[in-house]
């Protein structure tokens, strides 16, 4: 019989704030010229880490993003037990991990520390519902208050048993020994991580389990799991929905995963050389899987001027440089069709927005609100504290263009809002001052000297912790 989702009473243990003392100044003007390239695509680092860890054998990675989210997920399976080089000893992005199957993790000896990283903890959810050990996961203040209640729901109807904090917040302490049973979940939003926790579960669940999305949304997970010889199915189905299903009882055998770059961390570029007149860059060997190119669409929709380059594979996923030119951008109505397939990069989008010439109109898109910041909030914020005509909606934003001011905004200790008003300094009439930037480092280690080599007048006063 299907467990029916409960909330359980649980006391918070030791969670750790960031200190929001790291700060961005930017000059105003420049352009961005010349070739660069980001760091590692923050989704597929952790799914390599994940998979390769359940697989059979070694798996080598590189490209692996040694941002603290994936490193946060690295050192939990380091915790349980499986033997993991590199990244450091192996060289930049070289991560070897011994693999020990999907039954071979060993019960942490304490909470797994999950920091601002919200994919570690739903899709870790999904893989510790299947194993014979309770393990508690808990993250920074960020992550303490994300809803987890979309991923322990569906768990609880396979079986598992999940206590939460109130609101079904973090911490989760996620119970073993429960037999999981396959389910046909129909997701209520499109989301990735979502699907992902399922899907996973699945690979411990007796039958079939298959996920309904009701728009497409990143498939890295089902990439990466056939890449590991596990069978993945899909079904089209009607209005862009689909349905994703595998068996459980499976194996996951090693491979080489070569991690291409972030998109979402080329958004902050693409959008920088996009607004600022003399701008020609290229960004290299950037991941260009068609369920997170939105930004792209979006951009050109808005005008902009970029060319994608050297189109090719790369272990499964398409990947091409991205040569970029000062455009003048106008504003659009922004299809509800592009926002899963842009949904981290509405931040820098919305820069672009406040540049572009006539009003930017963003709606369906009431996921940005449950991001590592409420993404809709903070950007209003932050736009019309630089003078900027912002109205937040409660599913998206209108901005009319206009100009830039200087001042001082605050990026509430969310990496992508602190990258973005970086970029908006390109076009601003005074220096912009932006707060608690430390978690740039979550998704994006070096993204200060990058920005600088390409011309943007950045420096960063204040100190990490
Ligand atoms: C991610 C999915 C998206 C995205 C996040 C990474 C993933 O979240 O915002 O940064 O790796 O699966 P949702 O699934 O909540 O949309």
């Amino acid at each position: 019989m299907a467990r029916i989702p409960q909330e359980f009473r649980f006391d918070k243990v030791s969670i750790m704030t960031s200190s929001p003392n790291l700060q961005f100044v930017v000059q105003p003007g420049g352009k961005l010229t010349g070739r660069l390239r980001v760091p590692g695509d923050k989704s597929i680092s952790h799914r390599s880490i994940m998979l390769g860890a359940l697989a059979e054998g070694v798996t080598e990675v590189s490209g692996f993003l040694e941002g603290e989210d994936s490193l946060n997920t690295l050192r939990c399976f380091r915790r349980m037990g499986v033997r993991i080089e590199g990244p450091d000893a192996l060289g930049a992005g070289r991560v070897r991990i011994h693999g020990v199957g999907l039954h071979g993790l060993r019960q942490p000896d304490g909470p797994l520390w999950l920091g601002n990283s919200g994919t570690s903890m739903r899709l870790m959810s999904g893989i510790i519902a299947g194993q014979d050990f309770d393990a508690v996961m808990e993250g920074d203040d960020s992550l303490s208050r994300r809803p987890m209640r979309r991923v322990t729901e569906p768990l609880a109807l396979m079986g598992a048993r999940i206590d939460t904090h109130e609101g079904g917040r973090p911490p989760l302490r996620v119970h073993g020994g429960s037999k999981l049973k396959g389910i046909h979940y129909v997701m209520p939003m499109a989301s990735a991580q979502v699907k992902s926790c399922v899907l996973l579960a699945g690979l411990y669940a007796e039958g079939e389990t298959c996920v309904t999305e009701p728009a497409p949304t990143r498939d890295h997970t089902e990439r990466m799991l056939r890449g590991f010889g596990y069978e993945v199915r899909r079904v089209a189905g009607e209005g862009g929905s689909s349905t994703v299903c595998l068996t459980g009882g499976g194996r996951l055998t090693a491979t080489a995963i070569d991690v291409p770059s972030d998109i979402s961390s080329a958004a902050f570029f693409l959008v920088g050389a996009s607004i600022a007149e003399g701008s020609d860059l290229v960004v290299e060997h950037v991941g260009m899987n068609p369920t997170r190119t939105g930004v792209i669409d979006i951009l050109r929709l808005m005008g902009a001027d970029i060319e994608v380059m050297n189109e090719r594979v790369v272990g499964g996923e398409p990947v091409a440089d991205l040569r970029v030119r000062g455009a003048k951008l106008k504003g659009i109505e922004i299809p509800e069709s592009l926002v899963p397939l842009a949904i981290d990069e509405f931040p820098a989008l919305f820069i672009a927005a406040a540049c572009a010439e006539g009003r930017t109109v963003l709606t369906g898109a009431e996921e940005l609100r449950v991001k590592e910041s409420d993404r809709i909030q903070v950007m209003a914020d932050g736009l019309v504290a630089l003078g900027v005509d912002a109205r937040p909606t409660p599913d998206g934003m209108v901005i009319r263009g206009g100009a830039i001011h200087g001042g001082t905004v605050h990026s509430h200790g969310d990496h992508r809002i602190a990258m973005s008003f970086a970029m908006a300094g390109l076009r601003a009439t005074g220096a912009i001052r932006i707060e608690d930037c430390e978690n740039v480092n979550t998704s994006f280690p070096g993204f200060e000297q990058l920005a600088h080599g390409a011309g943007l007048s950045i420096v960063s006063t204040g100190e990490a912790s």
